[in-house]
C-alpha cells in the first residue's frame, strides 16, 4: 500500500493540468495548487500517506459529512423533516429547486442541505456551543485535540457570503430554518473552515469504513445501518453533478470540498483522504478524484 501511495503521488507530480484553485472564497485562491497528499487509514489499524499529508487544508464541505453525523445522532430520523436524500444533479450552490420544492434541499451535502442541517443541530444554541460540539465530536473520531476552525477562512466566507445567504434566507422564508440566519451562516462558515490533514481526514472516516465503529478506540459513533446510509448519501450526493461521474470513475462513497480534499470510504476496508487544491468545473478536486481513480484500479476496492 505505501508504494502504491507513493508511486500515485511521483505520478500526479508530473501533471500540469492541476485544475484551478477556488476563488469565491479569497483565502483559498491563495493555496498553492501544487500541493499533494494522500492517507489511508485501514480498518485493521495500518496507516499509510504520500506527499503532503499531514499538511492541513479547509475541508470545506467534506465538514457536511461531520453535521450530517451530529444531526442524525441529535434528530433520528426527524432531520429528514427540511432536508431530502436524493442526488439534486445540480451544482452545489444552486438555489433552482428550492423555489419548485417548498424551500426543502434535495441532500444534505448541497450547500443549502448542509446549512438546513447546522440549523437543525443548533437547536436553540448559540453558534459558539454549536462549533464546540462539532469540534469535540471530530476530535473525538481523529482521536487528535489539536484540530482547529481556521477563523481567517471562515472571516474571507462570511465576507462573500452573498450566495449562501441567498440559499438561507430562501429557506427561512419556507419556514425551514428555526434560527437567525447571521447565526446559521455563521456557524456553517466556521464548520467549513474546519483545518485538516488527509492524516487526519483519513482517521476521522474510519468509523463509516468499520460498520460505525471508532478506531483504534472501538467505541460504536454510529449503528451499522447509519454507517451504510450516511455511505449511500456520500456515493450518490457527495460530489453534486458529478456524483454520477464519481461513482462510475470511483466507485466508493466519497464527500468532496472546494478546499481541494476527498475523504472516500472502503466499507469493509478503510478510509482515504486526498487533497490537491485546483478544482475541475463541478468544484470537485480534479486530481484528488484521478488519485482514488488509480488507486481502486490498482486494489479492485469498489464496492461494486
Ligand atoms: O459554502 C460554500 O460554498 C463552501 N463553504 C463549501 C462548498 C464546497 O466545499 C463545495 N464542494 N466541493
Amino acid at each position: 500500500m505505501q508504494q502504491l501511495l507513493e508511486e500515485i503521488t511521483q505520478q500526479l507530480a508530473l501533471e500540469t493540468e492541476r485544475g484551478k484553485v477556488a476563488d469565491y472564497i479569497p483565502q483559498l485562491a491563495e493555496v498553492d495548487p501544487h500541493q499533494f497528499g494522500i492517507s489511508l487509514a485501514t480498518v485493521e489499524g495500518e496507516r499509510f500517506s504520500a506527499g503532503a499529508a499531514a499538511t492541513p487544508f479547509s475541508i470545506q464541505s467534506i465538514s457536511k459529512v461531520f453535521t450530517l453525523t451530529m444531526g442524525l445522532g441529535k434528530l433520528g430520523d426527524g432531520l429528514w423533516t427540511n432536508v431530502g436524500r436524493e442526488p439534486s444533479g445540480d451544482p452545489f450552490n444552486s438555489i433552482v429547486q428550492l423555489e419548485h420544492e417548498n424551500g426543502k434541499p434535495r441532500n444534505p451535502f448541497i450547500n443549502a442541505g448542509a446549512i438546513a442541517v447546522v440549523d437543525a443541530i443548533m437547536m436553540g444554541h448559540e453558534p459558539r456551543e454549536t462549533l464546540a460540539e462539532l469540534l469535540s465530536f471530530v476530535r473525538y473520531i481523529t482521536d487528535d485535540q489539536s484540530l482547529y476552525f481556521d477563523h481567517q477562512v471562515a472571516a474571507s466566507e462570511m465576507a462573500h457570503k452573498d450566495r449562501n445567504a441567498s440559499l438561507a434566507h430562501f429557506m427561512k422564508a419556507f419556514g425551514r430554518l428555526r434560527h437567525d440566519v447571521d447565526k446559521v451562516l455563521g456557524t456553517y462558515f466556521h464548520q467549513c473552515a474546519l483545518a485538516m490533514s488527509c492524516d487526519q481526514l483519513a482517521h476521522a472516516g474510519l468509523f463509516l469504513a468499520s460498520d460505525g465503529v471508532n478506531r483504534p478506540s472501538n467505541l460504536r459513533v454510529v449503528s451499522p445501518q447509519r454507517a451504510r446510509r450516511i455511505n449511500s448519501l456520500m456515493m450518490m450526493c457527495g460530489h453534486y453533478d458529478a456524483s454520477g461521474e464519481f461513482a462510475f470513475r470511483v466507485g466508493l462513497p466519497g464527500k468532496s470540498g472546494v478546499g481541494g480534499g476527498i475523504l472516500a470510504i472502503a466499507p469493509g476496508r478503510g478510509s482515504l483522504a486526498v487533497w490537491s487544491p485546483g478544482l475541475d468545473e463541478y468544484g470537485n478536486s480534479l486530481l484528488g478524484a484521478r488519485a482514488l481513480e488509480m488507486f481502486v484500479q490498482r486494489t479492485g476496492w469498489s464496492v461494486f
